[in-house]
């Protein structure tokens, strides 16, 4: 069984667990981050905490501790469990107060942290697709904020489940795709091009979206930040989504369209190769 942080200690996981007036169980009045652990480096480490302090802030919640002392315990937390691959979770709530939808000042953070084992990233294994289905996006208007407020995604990833779907495409009022219930959306135009919609509160700005975008941009992949509709997507040359824990995953079908001939495109080939090379350079750590 694996070791989890709960405010300053570090307990077997079916013992760790926080008081039923935290607004995180309450309100969801918490945000969180997915690290990707590969080779026991935490990929983008610094782009994560970069974000989390930034979802911190737009919620005024505390920062229960400086970047390098977080640091310091997400590494603990890995040494104690002997973990070199899979994905540490943080979260962090506002505190424990007696139900008050006003947000009372100055309560004490909870931060939690848990570790889950994966098998390492496999280049070969993950040019197999997925198919996703679409879905209007029900989500609140924040959703650059990484708040453990998640329900319509849960709700949508279901769906998706139960439909033999990997992932929901969400779908705006006006028919264009935001991003995936927890990961972002890319197409390839005949032209090869890579499209991702460009960031704002509609959707939350991925680490892996930017690392994809930096690694495009070193290594001569054209790529634009943009809408794109329903019909674009389907009639694209390729798709794929992003995300700390699918990394980069290639799009088979939408909805009942097939994307391209149904298999991993050259440029998702292309995307992941050097994914995976970036993972095991990575030296943010
Ligand atoms: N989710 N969009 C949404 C709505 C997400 O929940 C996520 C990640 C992403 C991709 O972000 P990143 O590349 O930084 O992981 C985009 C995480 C993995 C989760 O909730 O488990």
């Amino acid at each position: 069984m694996s070791i989890s942080y709960v405010n300053g200690r570090y307990v077997p996981h079916r013992e760790a667990s926080v008081h039923i007036e935290d607004r995180g169980f309450q309100f969801a009045d918490a945000v969180y981050e997915v690290f990707a652990l590969q080779g026991g480096r935490l990929i983008d480490e610094e782009g994560h905490l970069n974000r989390l302090e930034r979802s911190l802030g737009e919620l005024a919640i505390a920062q229960p501790m400086s970047r390098a002392a977080l640091k310091l315990v997400m590494r603990q937390l890995l040494r104690v469990n002997r973990i070199a691959y899979g994905s540490l979770y943080l979260q962090i709530s506002r505190g424990v107060a007696p139900r008050d939808f006003a947000a009372p000042q100055g309560l004490t953070p909870t931060l939690v942290m848990t570790v889950m084992r994966q098998k390492p990233f496999d280049a070969q294994a993950a040019l197999k697709g997925a198919r996703v289905i679409t879905a209007p996006d029900i989500r609140w208007k924040r959703c650059d904020i990484k708040t453990v407020q998640l329900l319509a995604g849960v709700m949508c990833k279901t769906a998706a489940h139960d439909q033999g779907a990997a992932e929901a495409w969400l779908l705006d009022a006006d028919g264009f795709v935001t991003e995936g219930s927890s990961s972002n959306a890319w197409i390839v135009t005949a032209d090869g091009e890579l499209v991702t919609r460009h960031t704002d509160h509609a959707i939350l700005g991925g680490i892996t979206r930017k690392t994809v975008m930096k690694l495009a941009e070193h290594n001569g992949l054209k790529y634009v930040e943009r809408i794109f509709s329903l019909d674009e997507a389907k009639s694209a040359r390729e798709a794929f989504t992003t995300s700390s824990t699918v990394m980069v995953r290639p799009v088979t079908h939408i909805d009942d369209a097939q994307i391209g001939d149904g298999t991993c495109g050259p440029f998702c080939r292309k995307v992941i190769e050097l994914y995976g090379a970036y993972m095991k350079q990575d030296t943010s750590t």
